[in-house]
C-alpha cells in the first residue's frame, strides 16, 4: 500500500460521483465497495447516520457481511461514542476495549471517522478489519476526505435518508 493508492482511490471516487447519475444510497454504497475491493484491510465498511432528536445511528450503506447492528444508540460501542465525541476513533485492537459492540468473531480493528454536514455531526463511516492495528494517518486522511465530499455532493439530501 503506498500514498498514490490513496490519492487514486479518492479520485476515482470523486469522479464516480460527478458523473453517474446515482441515488445518495447508491453512491454511499458505491463508495463502500471501492473501499473494501482498493485496501485489504477493509474487511467491512459502512456508512451509519444520525437521528440526532432520537439519538440513533442507522446503517444506511455498507459493502461485507451483513450486520446485526442495523441501529445504535448514542454512546454505545465505537460509533455511539463517536456520535456523541465528534472525534475520528482508531481501535487498533477491539478486545482491549469496553464499550464496543462486536460484529463478528474476525473483527480485530475498527475505524471511524465523523461525517460533518455544516458543522454538525450527522453520520459516520466506519471501518472494521480482521487484522491488528492496520490503520495509519493516511486512513484517517482518506476517510477525512470522503466525509468531507460526500458532504459537498449530497448536502441536506444526507438529512432525509
Ligand atoms: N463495532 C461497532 C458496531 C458496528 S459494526 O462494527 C458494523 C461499534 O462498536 O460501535
Amino acid at each position: 500500500m503506498n500514498k498514490d493508492r490513496f490519492s487514486d482511490v479518492f479520485s476515482e471516487i470523486s469522479n464516480h460521483l460527478k458523473s453517474a447519475d446515482l441515488t445518495v444510497v447508491e453512491g454511499l454504497n458505491h463508495i463502500c465497495t471501492v473501499l473494501r475491493k482498493t485496501f485489504a484491510h477493509y474487511d467491512w465498511v459502512g456508512f451509519y447516520f444520525a437521528d440526532l432528536e432520537k439519538k440513533r445511528l442507522h446503517l444506511k450503506a455498507f459493502s461485507g457481511n451483513p450486520v446485526e447492528h442495523q441501529e445504535i444508540p448514542f454512546g454505545k460501542g465505537i460509533c455511539g461514542q463517536v456520535a456523541e465525541t465528534h472525534q475520528n476513533f482508531v481501535v487498533p485492537d477491539v478486545n482491549a476495549q469496553d464499550n464496543y459492540l462486536a460484529c463478528n468473531i474476525d473483527v480485530k480493528s475498527e475505524i471511524v471517522i465523523p461525517l460533518f454536514l455544516e458543522g454538525k455531526n450527522i453520520g459516520q463511516i466506519d471501518i472494521d478489519s480482521n487484522k491488528i492495528n492496520p490503520f495509519t494517518s493516511k486512513d484517517e486522511k482518506l476517510l477525512e476526505a470522503i466525509c468531507t465530499l460526500i458532504s459537498k455532493t449530497y448536502s441536506t439530501s444526507l438529512l432525509q435518508l
